[in-house]
């Protein structure tokens, strides 16, 4: 929590914000505090209403303990917002229901930038990319026994990486007399196999992408978080998810389409929304920063935020 720790910008406040608050004297949830950005807003616009909030990274929970100590409206936990149900129980009961939950998926800038984290291909650090370092395998603990099947599978599934196969087996070759202990040396391993770099992007970034996303269990925790979420709110309650990549946006809005539509059924059947049940409903559509935004911040060029409200119990 130095002066040179690097800086956060959080993405669409207001915007998520706005959508987010229905009762300043609600319960609320930030399940990805980061450097406190939206949480600071949220409490910003709360009278008695109280802020719960998540993070994995032990450096998140330090700022997070910081504003616990400004404002006792305010409560942090480190653990990730899969588990908020238990959190939940703890603060308001069994029966315990909130207001509105924000996700601001993915990874925040300080961890990227601080090199000593494992993240970026583009200054050398420790090849790390947990969030939360005291907890399971680290990149390169990974990388020194995965198969090569499954390391190409999680390139292309979480990365979208094409070359998969071909990066996948030029690390296992490499490892067979090197170990990979940086992020630089991984970097340039995917960089020499990929063979076809796209314009403006690093060759190593899916690569990068699918492991991170892998090691984290990001998108396994998006997916439990999203059900553990609709089911903690309030009627008029709200969920509102800033998804950072296609994979992140393409679950949130599955998951809120199939709440507020029903499932995907073949047309000729007999159902009518009456006998689906439905509880929720989106709100307004899939919203992407001003071009204002993505001037003065480059990373949040491929937020996409999208808002679903509890209209029944
Ligand atoms: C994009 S940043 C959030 C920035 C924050 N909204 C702000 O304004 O400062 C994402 C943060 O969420 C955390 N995170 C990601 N997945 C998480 C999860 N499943 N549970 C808890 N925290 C998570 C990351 O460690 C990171 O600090």
């Amino acid at each position: 929590m130095t002066e040179a720790t690097p800086k956060h910008i959080s993405v669409m406040l207001n915007e998520s914000v706005d959508e987010l608050i229905t009762n300043p004297d609600g319960f609320y949830l930030d399940g990805t505090f980061g450097r406190g950005g939206h949480s600071r807003l949220i409490l910003s616009r709360l009278q008695q209403g109280k802020l719960l909030g998540f993070d994995k990274d032990p450096v998140a929970i330090e700022y997070g303990e910081a504003l616990q100590r400004e404002d006792e409206r305010f409560h942090i936990v480190q653990d990730s917002f899969a588990n908020m149900t238990e959190h939940i129980t703890n603060a308001l009961g069994e029966s315990g229901r909130v207001d509105g939950i924000l996700m601001d998926l993915g990874v925040s800038s300080p961890q990227l930038d601080d090199a000593e984290r494992g993240f970026s291909f583009m200054n050398d650090g420790p090849l790390d990319m947990r969030m939360n370092p005291s907890k399971g395998e680290s990149a390169a603990q990974w990388l020194a026994h995965v198969k090569e099947q499954e390391l190409a599978d999680v390139m292309y599934q979480y990365g979208e990486e094409r070359f998969s196969r071909r990066i996948a087996r030029a690390i296992c070759e490499y490892r067979s007399h090197t170990p990979i202990l940086t992020t630089l040396q991984l970097a340039k391993i995917v960089a020499d196999a990929n063979p076809a770099w796209e314009k403006g992007k690093n060759p190593a970034t899916r690569a990068f992408q699918g492991i991170r996303i892998f090691i984290n269990n990001e998108l396994k925790d998006l997916e439990i978080g999203l059900e553990a979420a609709a089911n903690a709110l309030k009627v008029g309650g709200r969920l509102v998810v800033i998804s950072f990549h296609s994979l992140e946006d393409r679950i949130v809005k599955r998951f809120m389409k199939t709440l507020s539509k029903g499932p995907d059924l073949p047309r000729h059947l007999p159902i009518q929304n009456a006998h689906l049940d439905i509880k929720f409903k989106t709100v307004g559509k899939a919203l992407k920063p001003s071009k204002s935004e993505v001037n003065d911040n480059v990373r949040s060029r491929s937020a996409v935020m999208r808002v679903l409200e509890r209209i029944r119990d």
